[in-house]
């Protein structure tokens, strides 16, 4: 009988691992014959660790299973699929997964992550053979017309990026998966790694091969160990059978990859301090241009692109790019893994076309809060996403909706907030995270995160509000203008939709000094 165990963080962290352990001591001393596979995360996050078996060929999901809970649940017949108050059934059909569109994350959770067979038997590999079967250019075409962008947050489009490292003249060139996730509230790479590394690595020799690339490396960070050592042992198996390595899959192409391990800076998420990294240096943004596409790692050209955008690109090579183009609205084409995260009730991954909007995304998908408290805001793109307050929920989600509503979709990462947050704390939270996490290149950043830190203190401590507010409206400009890379580029961000659209937090601040 096969039993599924969540490898994933999510899982681990709620106790997976002692499951595991408690299901294989159990099976033995009762005699069961149990073969347990630790597969991805579905993206249920409050439902981890989702534990399922396979009866009859047909997946019964139970969860959250708390460690501890295992001799209960299989004196109530879990084995066979009897029922249990935490039996949840067909995990397919349960609402949050059977109302996604899965295309890049259609294999996680239901695989063996570190099984290659099984990744064949789900069409794994069927997109690099097609790569490879192709005409040189092909394959960048393919991925042009797809209308992939990149996921990491710019949403630079996929194919314009790889026809410029294609079309530079080189003796070597790199393929780099950008996975330092450090963004709150986000995920999907790390899921991707853990529940399904096999895509990531045909996606990254897909890009070797449309682009000329022979080496491939995995820039993954510190605080993902799950995620470190799922990759490295898929790597490991792919080059024993001949998915990587100088022939690949048997053709003359060559491609190989290496998982290159963080310290653990969130500017090193920024494609050219990951790159100083990679090169052994301190991880210093560097000035653009030249751009990584024709001067990246090592001074070759580097194709640079985030985990889930190299992941997206089997799908698009194995069912054709116009299967993945006619999904989406406007320019935002395909599917994007949003990730749920805070104060939610329904946490989790959910994959789907751009074009819900923010409402349906918190509301109906999400669940409302955790807390039951109404929801007062929620923080889109990361740490330097903006604040979007409930007046906004009928924004779309895509690129374009959210840039003209001064916000940003970002790495598709959601924080939720009820109404208990206070926003000018979370004002100056941005500055704060802005001031550590620096990387000092340039003054408006080194010098205005740490100014505004100060600034809003005064604020909050009640000092001359409106004219402080003033010096931090300003600071914001300089910051947004005149910074070099995204993290002091982006912090005003947070800042300004907090005083935007929830003056009250911050004229409030004066008044309840009074009070008190
Ligand atoms: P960018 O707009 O400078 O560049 C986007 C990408 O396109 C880069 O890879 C760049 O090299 C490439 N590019 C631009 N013009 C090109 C051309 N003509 N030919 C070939 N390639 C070209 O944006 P940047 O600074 O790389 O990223 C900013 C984004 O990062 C923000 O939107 C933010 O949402 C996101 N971000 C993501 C985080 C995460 O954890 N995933 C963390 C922090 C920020
Ligand atoms: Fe470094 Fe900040 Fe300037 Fe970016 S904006 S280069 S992180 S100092």
């Amino acid at each position: 009988i096969r039993v599924f165990v969540p490898l994933d963080s999510f899982a681990v962290a709620c106790g997976a691992d002692e499951i595991t352990e408690e299901l294989a001591q159990l099976a033995a001393t009762r005699g069961h014959d149990v073969e347990i596979v630790r597969n991805g995360s579905r993206g249920m996050a409050w439902l981890e660790p989702l534990v399922e078996v396979e009866v009859l060929g047909q997946r019964i999901a139970y969860g959250p299973i708390e460690p501890g809970e295992v001799a209960a649940l299989l004196d109530a017949g879990f084995l066979h699929g009897d029922d249990h108050p935490k039996r949840i059934g067909d995990p397919e059909a349960h609402p949050f997964l059977k109302a996604q569109t899965r295309v890049t994350f259609r294999r996680c959770g239901l695989t063996d992550p570190l099984s290659l067979a099984d990744y064949r038997r789900h069409g794994g590999f069927e997109g690099l053979a097609r790569a490879l079967a192709m005409e040189a250019g092909g394959v960048v075409a393919e991925v042009t017309q797809s209308g992939l962008r990149g996921r990491g947050g710019a949403g630079f489009p996929t194919g314009i990026k790889w026809k410029t490292v294609t079309e530079a003249a080189a003796d070597r060139k790199y393929i780099v998966a950008n996975a330092d996730e450090g963004d709150s509230g986000t995920f999907a790479d790390r899921m991707i790694m853990e529940g399904d590394p096999f895509c990531l690595i045909e996606g990254m020799a897909i890009a070797g091969v449309a682009t000329g690339a022979t080496k491939g490396f995995v820039y993954l960070r510190s605080e993902y160990p799950v995620a470190i050592r799922v990759m490295n042992e898929a790597v490991r198996r792919a080059r024993a059978d001949g998915v990587l390595g100088a022939s690949v899959m048997g053709s003359w192409r060559a491609f190989d990859i290496e998982v290159r391990v963080g310290a653990g800076a969130y500017v090193c998420g920024e494609e050219t301090s990951l790159l100083e990294s990679l090169e052994g240096k301190r991880g210093q943004v560097r000035a653009k241009p030249p751009l990584p596409a024709h001067k990246g790692l090592f001074g070759k050209p580097t194709v640079i692109n985030n985990v889930v955008t190299l992941a997206s690109v089997p799908e698009i090579l194995r069912a054709g790019a116009s299967t993945y183009q006619a999904l989406g609205t406007g320019r935002s084409r395909g599917t994007i893994p949003i990730q749920i995260a805070g104060n939610v009730a329904r946490g989790g991954l959910f994959e789907a076309p751009f074009g819900l909007t923010l409402g349906e995304i918190v509301d109906g998908i999400g669940g409302g809060t955790r807390t039951g408290r109404a929801v007062r805001a929620v923080q889109v793109g990361g740490p330097l996403g903006a604040y979007f307050p409930r007046a906004l929920f009928d924004t779309v989600f895509d690129y374009e909706a959210f840039a003209a509503r001064d916000g940003l979709i970002g790495h598709a990462g959601i924080v939720v907030f009820d109404d208990s947050v206070d926003m000018a704390a979370q004002a100056r939270f941005a500055f704060e995270f802005c001031a550590i996490e620096s990387c000092g290149k340039c003054t408006p950043c080194r010098v205005g995160a740490v100014r505004g830190l100060e600034t809003m203190d005064k604020v909050i401590a009640g000092e001359r509000v409106g004219e402080h507010l003033e010096l931090v409206e300003d600071l914001c400009n300089t910051m947004k203008f005149g910074s070099l890379c995204a993290l002091g580029g982006f912090t005003p961000y947070p800042v300004m939709s907090a005083l935007t659209h929830f003056p009250e937090d911050f004229r409030a601040a004066p008044l309840r000094e009074a009070a008190e």
